[in-house]
């Protein structure tokens, strides 16, 4: 039978290939480090817990809640962006409570796309960036990653070359896969490009909080003017430790604000209540809990690059997410992102994400989530070493390696 037409424009998720495999080695009783999906396993802070529980008692609390959020929730997002941000949001009509920021971000895709607008969308990216607009009819076309002196350029390209003319762009900074970080003033110039070629900006900053050389990324809100073309997303996931609670923020233009809400508004009644009143005293908190989850961050980053380092496997550090974007160590480049991984897998104990599940330029590297502890790290790093020993011997060694499997 024919796949549904939606179905068929979703590519299996290739990380589902690696999980298999994962799961099937740990089924032989293998202890897999696992470095693969960005599942924070730091607990979520006590204080928050304490608030769920306390709120939860509430029978009040039990009815359906409000699709944009409650507006104490509302209102501490809109705080959290005049504090971090120096940016004055109205939590009334410039601000949304989403179900985790990927269904904000697929939810936005859908209100705002017909059927074959283009959007540019770097790639590598985070996947729901391209997929929530091929699911909502809409076209992608490819742009870099890096926010660099080509970026611009590049986009004038793309926008010279696209019919029709490009509905949006999407920005992820930092990004996820990459770790690029943006500055204030490649912002400045990107929202300008947007204004002059009626671009709608979609940015996605679920990495805001989680930075570790001493610059906060900026918002692409504190541009003066952004919030004319611009709506940006955020996420307690990262930030607070909180990813299966489902909780983030859509914030900043009226128009495509109302336009989420809208559609949100036949879809879901928003999160749990006491889910919302927690995460507004997770915002309304002193940072300290976000201080600490980046200093884990910050240590098992150092462990990694240098471990790694050690083991022969150069990684760059990342200055910014959870993520390291390693280059696949030359003896393996030619196998591809997803063959590597496998390997890895099978051969070292150890899973990562291809790089190609987050766009054909993500082929020769591979992601490396930092969601294990210290320990665990250099144990990865050992059997890495003792992997990329035997592929020492030459091409002949990295041949049988790959036969093995
Ligand atoms: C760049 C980026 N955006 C969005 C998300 C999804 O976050 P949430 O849990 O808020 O849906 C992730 C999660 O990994 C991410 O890496």
């Amino acid at each position: 039978m024919e796949e549904f037409h939606k179905v068929r424009r979703l590519p299996p998720y290739v990380f589902e290939q690696v999980n298999r495999l994962k799961a099937s080695a740990r089924s032989r009783g293998a202890d897999i480090i696992d470095l693969g999906m960005g599942n924070p396993d730091l607990p979520t802070p006590i204080s928050v817990v304490e608030k769920l529980c306390e709120v939860v008692r509430d029978p009040r609390t039990h009815r359906y809640s409000t699709s944009r959020g409650i507006p104490g929730l509302r209102r501490a997002q809109a705080n959290y962006y005049a504090r971090r941000f120096g940016v004055k949001l109205d939590p009334e009509t410039q601000v949304v409570a989403t179900l985790g920021s990927k269904e904000g971000f697929a939810n936005m895709a859908q209100a705002i796309t017909a059927p074959g607008d283009v959007v540019l969308c770097p790639n590598p990216t985070y996947p729901i960036h391209a997929f929530g607009f091929i699911m909502s009819g809409g076209v992608i076309r490819s742009i870099q990653a890096e926010p660099d002196s080509s970026f611009i350029p590049a986009l004038e390209r793309a926008v010279r070359h696209s019919i029709p003319k490009p509905l949006a762009l999407i920005l992820n900074y930092p990004s996820n896969p990459t770790a690029c970080v943006a500055s204030l003033d490649f912002y400045k110039d990107i929202v300008a490009f947007a204004k002059k070629n009626d671009l709608i900006i979609l940015s996605d900053l679920a990495y805001a909080e989680i930075y570790f050389d001493g610059n906060p990324p900026p918002s692409v809100l504190q541009v003066p003017g952004a919030t004319d073309v611009t709506v940006e997303f955020t996420s307690m996931s990262k930030t607070f430790s909180m990813p299966g609670w489902r909780m983030g923020f859509a914030v900043g233009n009226e128009r495509l604000i109302a336009a989420l809400a809208r559609v949100k508004s036949y879809l879901d009644y928003g999160a749990f209540t006491p889910i919302q009143v927690a995460a507004a005293a997770a915002l309304n908190s002193d940072g300290a809990e976000i201080e600490e989850v980046r200093n884990v961050y910050r240590r098992r980053r150092d462990v990694m690059v240098e471990a790694f380092g050690r083991a022969g496997w150069h990684v760059p550090p990342p200055p910014a997410t959870m993520f390291a974007w390693a280059r696949i160590p030359e003896p393996f480049r030619s196998m591809g992102s997803l063959e590597f991984s496998k390997m890895l897998v099978e051969e070292a104990e150890v899973a990562v994400a291809p790089g190609i599940g987050f766009g054909e330029h993500g082929d020769d590297h591979v992601r490396i989530a930092l969601v294990e502890n210290e320990h665990r790290i250099r144990q990865a790093a050992r059997s890495i070493k003792r992997l990329l020993a035997s592929a020492g011997g030459g091409s002949d060694n990295v041949i049988a390696l790959g036969a093995r499997r």
